[in-house]
């Protein structure tokens, strides 16, 4: 093979997001490769994207829609920003990369919502927390909770508008009891290392408390697997990206937040959306 084939060819894999290793179904890129600073989301109602050739910097993931993501009470999702049958991230650490293969790989038409996302290196949301700290990693975690047999996942994609100026105005104490953890060091308030629901302060108060965003969202009180939450920010908010093998890890962990997590408080859901994410044919 002449070394300008061999470089399209890897150029064409990098591209579709060809990962299967010897033997094992091909994953798409995008949801257990490290995560990329900037990405360009999108939700479309076409078929599929144009075959065309972008930046090897660039990761591209592709979904199709599901049905099943009940819409959730305090939700404000309307008309095209609810559902949809195409689901395009487009993510690297170089913007430019990203906002060119946003041209390139878009459907002629049909689009329904897209979103800039951006993550800062030290992972900080737009509340000024590090996100993204309990999540499946290992292989065999991925293996367990995010990928099905076949090297498909389930995404759920939600663009969750956030009151940044009414949270920052609330002392810092009252913005660590909300997560469960603290802003600067990012460690559960029950100390470092893995957050410990059970442990109570001297009165007999939980010390991560009732409504911490952490206790709710918690497997152990979802009663549902761990999602991988691969988020970005976004001007308005946080732009909410989970893959996890089963809906329900979702759905059942919203339904637990709803029930009296802190968090809602400062937070609306204007965009919502499944999709499965194929292994790649
Ligand atoms: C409203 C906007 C949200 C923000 C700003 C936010 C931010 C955070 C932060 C800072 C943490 C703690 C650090 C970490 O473990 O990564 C966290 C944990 C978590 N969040 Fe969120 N989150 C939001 C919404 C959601 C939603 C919608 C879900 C899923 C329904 C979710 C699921 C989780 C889970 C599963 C954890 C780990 C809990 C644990 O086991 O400790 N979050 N989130």
């Amino acid at each position: 093979m002449s070394p300008l084939s061999r470089r399209r060819l890897l150029y064409g894999a990098a591209a579709l997001g060809l990962l299967g290793g010897c033997g094992s179904p091909a994953r798409q890129a995008g949801v257990a490769t490290p995560q990329q600073l900037h990405c360009d989301v999108s939700v479309w109602d076409a078929a599929e994207i144009p075959k065309v050739p972008v930046s090897e910097a660039v990761t591209v993931t592709v979904g199709h829609g599901i049905d099943g993501l009940p819409e959730f009470p305090g939700d404000r999702v309307s008309g095209l920003c609810r559902g949809g049958s195409l689901f395009l991230q487009i993510c690297s650490d170089d913007p430019d990369a990203v906002r060119d293969a946003a041209v390139r790989l878009s459907p002629p038409s049909g689009l329904r919502w897209r979103e800039q996302g951006f993550r800062r290196a030290d992972n900080r949301n737009t509340l000024g927390f590090v996100d993204g700290i309990v999540v499946p990693k290992t292989p065999e975690e991925l293996d367990q909770e995010v990928w099905l047999p076949d090297g498909s996942t389930i995404a759920v994609v939600r663009r969750i508008e956030l009151d940044v100026a009414a949270f920052t105005a609330l002392p810092v104490g009252e913005q660590e009891r909300i997560f469960g953890r603290h802003r600067d060091t990012a460690d559960p308030l029950s100390g470092p290392g893995e957050v410990d629901l059970m442990a109570k302060t001297p009165d007999g108060e939980y010390v991560i408390p009732a409504d911490a965003h952490v206790r709710r969202a918690n497997p152990l009180m979802s009663g549902s697997g761990l999602m991988l939450r691969r988020s970005y920010n976004y001007a308005g908010g946080l732009l909410f990206i989970s893959f996890q093998r089963e809906l329900k890890t979702f759905v059942n962990t919203m339904f637990r937040m709803i029930d009296g997590d802190a968090l809602l408080r400062y937070a609306t859901t204007t965009s919502s959306a499944a999709f499965r994410i194929p292994p790649v044919s």
